[in-house]
């Protein structure tokens, strides 16, 4: 694939180079906050067969592209697919969030556990990357993604999405050692997941880690940081002459972030609950940042959201290295004209921190 790309704000700004005003994209972007999302799910049924028909999530992954002047795209799919493909047995119980029918709790069903073979398995996710790379025709980058392996580890444990991590909690202080294997393995899936991303066209690659706040200090080290740098450090780097960059984005991590900035990311997520200036002092210039804005502040009217847009980018201050975005994904009750009065307030405020 060499189709020229016209936009590569995004792909700068994660490397820290020079761009002419801030990359804007929104996690969710794509979602149950557009009508045309709605009305496309309604038509299919449901949410996941909009992310196994690779027609289907080409199109949903370019419906906030038409309405908004975004700097990336991100695929359309879900974190929730590689332990599908490991045998679990995804579904979304309507109004209830996704469930596996086969959750894994003991030494025995961990072991059992197969690496998936992504080609066969994964093959509707790296066709909708060849497919939507093809209609953005280098519009903007494609962003690949995939959840870190103790954040996908809660919801193969628990068996839906918790609040309290009873089950996973309980085997990391009983029998850590079962609980390494089960990351292991999954983070040698995540490898070979986002690789195929990558061969398939992902031109940058995001891992969330929506969950590794919720461990003790030193566990998130033992239980997440690890496995994601093992990741890391498997990873396709470049392609086509470009480096394929990577977010890393532990929610709830702002306490560790100096840790964080070391696992071999170029940049890092930030969630709303620290200062992108306090942010940016402690990583130097180890990694670009990406965020921060309250996804609530969307919520309030369209003055609002412009002076706390402005808030952001001053914090963030001058030069490169910042990717706006919110700290966490777009509620689904989120009026799109606000999305829009925000990403304009990026694209009207931010030049000035770039000359
Ligand atoms: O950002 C994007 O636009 C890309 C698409 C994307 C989705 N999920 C679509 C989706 C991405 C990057 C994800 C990641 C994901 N999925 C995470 C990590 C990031 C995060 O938000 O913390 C997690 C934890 C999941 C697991 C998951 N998938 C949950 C908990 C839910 C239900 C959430 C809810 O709000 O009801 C999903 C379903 C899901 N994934 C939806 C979308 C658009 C809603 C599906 C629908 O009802 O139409």
């Amino acid at each position: 694939m060499s189709s020229e790309l016209h936009n590569d704000r995004l792909l700068r700004a994660l490397l820290r180079e020079p761009v002419d005003r801030t990359p804007v994209w929104i996690m969710r972007q794509a979602g149950r906050y557009l009508p045309e999302y709605r009305e496309l799910r309604a038509q299919a049924g449901s949410f996941m067969s909009l992310c196994s028909n690779p027609a289907l999530a080409c199109e949903v992954t370019l419906q906030p592209l038409r309405r908004f002047p975004l700097d990336a795209a991100i695929l359309f799919s879900d974190i929730l697919t590689v332990p599908d493909a490991m045998g679990l047995g995804l579904y979304f119980e309507p109004g209830e969030g996704p469930r596996f029918e086969r959750p894994v709790r003991d030494a025995a069903a961990i072991d059992a556990l197969p690496v998936p073979d992504i080609g066969s398995e994964l093959r509707y996710v790296t066709d909708a990357i060849s497919l939507i790379r093809r209609e953005l025709a280098g519009q903007v980058p494609l962003i690949g993604f995939s959840g870190s392996p103790w954040t996908l580890a809660t919801y193969m444990v628990e068996g839906a999405s918790s609040k309290d991590f009873r089950h996973i909690k309980a085997l990391a202080y009983d029998q850590p050692e079962v609980l390494e294997r089960l990351l292991n393995k999954t983070a040698q899936a995540v490898t070979a997941y986002l690789n195929a991303q990558v061969e398939a066209g992902a031109q940058a690659l995001m891992i969330f880690d929506t969950w590794g706040g919720a461990l003790a200090h030193d566990a998130y080290e033992r239980f997440s940081l690890r496995f994601a740098r093992q990741i890391i450090e498997g990873l396709i780097r470049e392609r086509d002459g470009r480096r394929i960059p990577v977010v890393f984005f532990t929610k709830g991590g702002g306490l560790w972030l100096e840790q964080i900035a070391g696992c071999g990311a170029d940049a890092l997520g930030v969630d709303w609950t620290l200062s992108l200036s306090e942010a940016r002092r402690r990583v130097g210039d180890q990694v670009a940042l990406q965020g921060n804005l309250d996804p609530s502040v969307l919520y309030a009217s369209p003055p609002v959201i412009q002076a706390e847009v402005a808030r952001v980018l001053a914090e963030f201050g001058h030069g490169s290295g910042h990717v706006f975005n919110l700290g966490h994904g777009v509620h689904p009750q989120i009026p799109p004209d606000h999305v829009a009065a925000m990403i304009e307030a990026v694209q009207a405020q931010s030049p000035a921190y770039h000359e």
